[in-house]
């Protein structure tokens, strides 16, 4: 502890009131992807495709949490982490997506909520966390409009099971990312492209964003309902006037596309000119349905972005310069470590007076990990939790609207495209034997949690 960054030792730091937390994922831990009457999902389907996931890795079984999530809560519970962040498989509770309700599922989900509360454990639940139900998918899935009826039911069925006992709700995950990695890049299931599966994507998915809040607002007594959105800082590549104008783009399509809708704010098509071209697939009274009051927004942040002007990106003329040709200190996803991208992101959502309340929903690295003796000093991981951290302190001192940080993620898991290649957890698992072992940066989290 001698540099100042390090010097701060407790979450008491950071007031009574701030909420600490991880955040994890259906499809990346539970497995159990076809028992006890689960549908099919797009992530199921997907890696079935050829090259879609590194090294051909499957969720099947996963972190299994399915069957071990006592194990785990206690394990959580052990490490004094008090909030646990988790989604529900829409394709486990309605296996159609629409239409019949999978009891077993939805037991699944009571037995997981119960166990939580009986450990003074809050669950804080994200409804859709891209595990599109594939039958939904085998009729457009998000560029269908009807995708709003459809997730309509889902959120209402969600919020008549669980509402009485969980009272924390997202919306939606990072809706820039299944809509541009699943319906532009091809990267991430459904591994559609082209501008015209993103558009209407994006469009009903900013619809869903603020209809589900108004489902869950109607359904559950005294509600925090948030949603969450990935960001980053961007900064231009070389200090040139294209580069300049090229980060203004990318950080209006990167970070305030879905929620500015939200607040009321419109499309940012001003510095975005490429969003004019939603105009098709935007209804009579859309822009005033997109809107809807959240108690709290939910950021994710783990690194910045540089830049650069290019002729050769068809429509967006902008390209992202690899963290790998900057010469910078990377995480295993090529992700520059840059602890002040979490402050700046903070200040920049803390400017929009429309946004009542922020949490950190999710935050952490992916290192590689050694297990010696039954520990993993994974210092990497340490070091950049403890930067980031001191930078959310920062926030916080100078008065920014900063509430809480969860961080991502629990136990290693599965990692979407890169499988299980990068792991961000407190916590190792052994994928073949699914042992949990505690990483030297969960024993310090625990330890950080304790006063
Ligand atoms: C995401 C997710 C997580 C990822 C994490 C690391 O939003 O991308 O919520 O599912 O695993 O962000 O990439």
């Amino acid at each position: 502890m001698k540099k100042q960054e390090e010097s701060f030792l407790n979450a008491s730091d950071f007031g009574k009131d701030f909420t600490w937390g991880v955040s994890t994922a259906a499809y990346q831990i539970e497995g159990g992807h076809n028992t006890h009457g689960k549908g099919e999902s797009i992530w199921d389907r997907f890696r079935t495709k050829s090259n879609t996931i590194l090294n051909g890795d499957k969720a099947t079984i996963s972190c299994d949490f399915f069957n071990k999530y006592k194990e785990d809560i206690l394990l959580m519970k052990s490490m004094n982490i008090n909030n646990f962040r988790f989604s529900i498989s829409w394709p486990r509770i309605l296996p159609n997506g629409i239409g019949e309700i999978n009891n077993d599922g939805i037991n699944f989900y009571n037995d997981v909520i119960n166990f939580c509360l009986e450990q003074d454990i809050t669950p804080w639940v994200t409804v859709y966390h891209w595990d599109l139900p594939q039958t939904l998918e085998d009729n457009g899935g998000w560029t269908n409009r009807s995708i709003i009826e459809w997730f309509s039911e889902f959120v209402t069925v969600c919020a008549n099971s669980f509402g009485d006992r969980v009272k924390h709700w997202m919306v939606l995950n990072e809706p820039m990312v299944f809509t541009g990695a699943g319906y532009f890049l091809g990267v991430h299931a459904p591994g559609k492209k082209r501008l015209k599966n993103f558009l209407p994507a994006a469009h009903h998915a900013v619809l869903c964003q603020a209809q589900g809040g108004r489902i869950l607002r109607r359904l559950v007594l005294n509600a925090q309902i948030g949603t969450t959105f990935s960001c980053s800082q961007i900064t231009p590549f070389r200090k040139n006037k294209r580069d300049k104008a090229t980060a203004i783009k990318v950080d209006a399509l990167l970070n305030r596309l879905f929620i500015e809708p939200a607040l009321g704010l419109g499309y940012p098509t001003e510095d975005a000119p490429i969003l004019k071209k939603l105009k098709p697939y935007i209804l009579t009274n859309d822009m005033e349905n997109c809107r809807f009051n959240f108690d709290f927004i939910g950021i994710q942040n783990y690194t910045r972005e540089k830049v650069k002007y290019s002729l050769l990106v068809p429509y967006i003329r902008a390209k992202i310069v690899n963290a790998s040709k900057r010469n910078v200190k990377t995480t295993l996803m090529d992700w520059e470590v840059y602890p002040p991208s979490i402050y700046h992101m903070i200040k920049k959502y803390s400017a929009y007076s429309e946004i009542k309340k922020i949490i950190i929903t999710e935050n952490g690295a992916a290192f590689e990990d050694h297990l010696k003796h039954e520990n993993i000093e994974d210092k990497e991981r340490l070091n950049y939790l403890q930067k980031y951290l001191y930078q959310v302190l920062n926030a916080k001192r100078e008065g920014l609207n900063i509430h809480g940080y969860f961080v991502w993620t629990f136990t290693d898991n599965f990692e979407w495209a890169e499988g299980y290649f990068p792991r961000f957890g407190l916590v190792y698992v052994d994928f073949k034997t699914l042992k949990r072992t505690i990483k030297a940066s969960g024993k310090w989290f625990s330890k950080f949690l304790s006063n």
